[in-house]
């Protein structure tokens, strides 16, 4: 039998980005691939990309100037493209950089070996269609190693609500939500590999309505069934639109033991002229109506969300407005962006925001909402949460995990071992961690 061929990927985007990845690797592995943690002593690379803003996309084309360089040193190098650039791109990837092999779009991943095939033989690849079958039913081909005890597990994939700036409805096409059977196989599945944690993934997760033999089930009665499944400890999901927040699924952030107290719910803007220039269907205020019937339901809730400063035609007063909705939250952790053109997007005909002034607003942005996270961290100082050990720390002794509410926690002279459940208390707050000490 030759020698096991080696296979690179690299990993941009979202967390959906990441599980995807794993489900290409495992599906190499049948074509007689094992990963390996460095391109240099690759057989084939295979980067897994994301279009969502501009500067993430151009960083694919200047790796891939990179990769040119080994491909010089070992002609026989396979370099792939897949991910969302894949799909935005397709052929014109290969255009600009001729020696990529394959380039494959995220719905067409389950045709990843014949494409492998196909490129061995010194043809080029390209599939960026929008196929009929399901693709995670025939990726199907697990292997039984133990495993880390957090998973990503998509149930849910595209985007049917078409924000004016934002390309995954292009990329990632219609909504699709997952059967409940093979959600809950998989993890079954996994839960036997030694995960404890499952984070449910989905651009829209919460309009999530997958198939059952009871007929469908949203979000909430799936979150129920994955409830039942013992050894999984914890559940998670990301990320939700403002409108699709049920009452089934915040009534059960109240009375569900397992799911964890985080919610990842992205505003974008508080400026109602913004919003619906933005296509974003929710206003200000009925999206601090949500907030308030979740908080109502798990008053010790981390919020997080995602911002856009400078859309097209923001104002200053519309910026104030973002502010003011930010101070009225309190969001425990939260990811901002300055507006980004994409092309084949609505709002990429509008005019756009002076550069200075955006970044400007992004630094206030910033500022507020760094120091909401630091403020919510500190409360935390005295109270006992649970960690989920997932590894060992830096010091001594030491083991790393995440609280219930997602902060990362260094606890010190821990004898547990990973993937347990420990009960922990805050001792302190850094910058981007807490310290604590377990409880005996
Ligand atoms: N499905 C999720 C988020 C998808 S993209 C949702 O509906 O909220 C993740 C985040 O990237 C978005 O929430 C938005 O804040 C940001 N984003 C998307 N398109 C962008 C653009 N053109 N420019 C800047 N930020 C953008
Ligand atoms: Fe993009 Fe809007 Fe869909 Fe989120 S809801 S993926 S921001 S179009
Ligand atoms: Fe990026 Fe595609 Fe995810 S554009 S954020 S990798 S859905």
């Amino acid at each position: 039998m030759s020698a096991p061929k080696k296979l690179f990927i690299k990993t941009y985007g979202c967390q959906m980005n990441v599980y995807d990845s794993e489900r290409m690797a495992e599906a190499l592995g049948g074509q007689g691939y094992v990963e390996t943690k460095t391109a240099d002593d690759a057989d084939m690379i295979l980067m897994n990309t994301c279009h969502i803003r501009e500067k993430a996309a151009e960083k694919v084309y200047s790796e891939l100037g990179r990769m040119k360089q080994l491909k010089v040193k070992k002609p026989d190098l396979k370099i792939g493209v897949a991910g969302c650039v894949a799909q935005a791109e397709g052929a014109e990837i290969m255009r600009r950089q001729p020696m990529v092999d394959l380039v494959v779009g995220p719905q067409s991943y389950h045709r990843l070996p014949e494409m492998e095939a196909k490129i061995r033989e010194g043809k080029k690849a390209i599939d960026t269609d929008f196929p009929e079958e399901d693709k995670f039913e025939k990726l199907k081909s697990r292997p039984k190693a133990k495993r880390g005890p957090t998973a990503f597990l998509t149930v849910q994939e595209g985007c049917d609500k078409f924000c004016a700036f934002c390309v995954v409805p292009y990329t990632r096409g219609a909504e699709v939500s997952r059967p409940v059977d093979r959600i809950l196989s998989e993890t079954r599945e996994l839960v036997e590999r030694g995960v404890r944690e499952v984070t449910l993934l989905g651009q829209n997760v919460n309009a999530y309505h997958g198939a059952s033999a009871n007929g469908d089930l949203t979000l909430a009665q799936l979150i129920w069934e994955l409830d039942k499944i013992d050894g999984l400890e914890r559940i998670r999901f990301t990320t939700s639109h403002p409108n699709d927040m049920m009452d089934d699924l915040i009534e059960a952030h109240g009375t569900c033991a397992k799911l964890m107290p985080y919610l990842h719910l992205p505003v974008q803007s508080g400026s109602d002229k913004i919003l619906k220039r933005m296509n974003r269907s929710h206003t200000a205020e009925s999206y601090l109506r949500v907030i308030e019937r979740i908080r109502a339901a798990r008053p010790d809730i981390l919020l997080s969300g995602d911002f856009i400063v400078g859309f097209p035609e923001e104002t200053e007063a519309d910026f104030q407005a973002t502010l003011d909705l930010v101070e009225e939250v309190k969001y425990g952790t939260a990811y901002s962006f300055k507006y980004s053109t994409r092309p084949g997007t609505p709002a990429a005909e509008r005019p756009l925001v002076d550069e200075a002034e955006a970044s400007d607003r992004l630094q206030r942005l910033q500022a507020l909402l760094t120091r909401q996270q630091r403020e919510i961290q500190e409360s935390m100082v005295g109270r006992e949460v649970g960690v989920l050990l997932e590894k060992p720390g830096r010091l001594p002794g030491q083991m790393v995990g995440k609280s219930d509410y997602l902060h990362s926690v260094h606890v010190g002279d821990c004898d547990r071992a990973v993937g347990d459940l420990a009960r922990v208390r805050i001792v302190s707050s850094s910058t981007n961690s807490l310290a604590g000490e377990l409880i005996r």
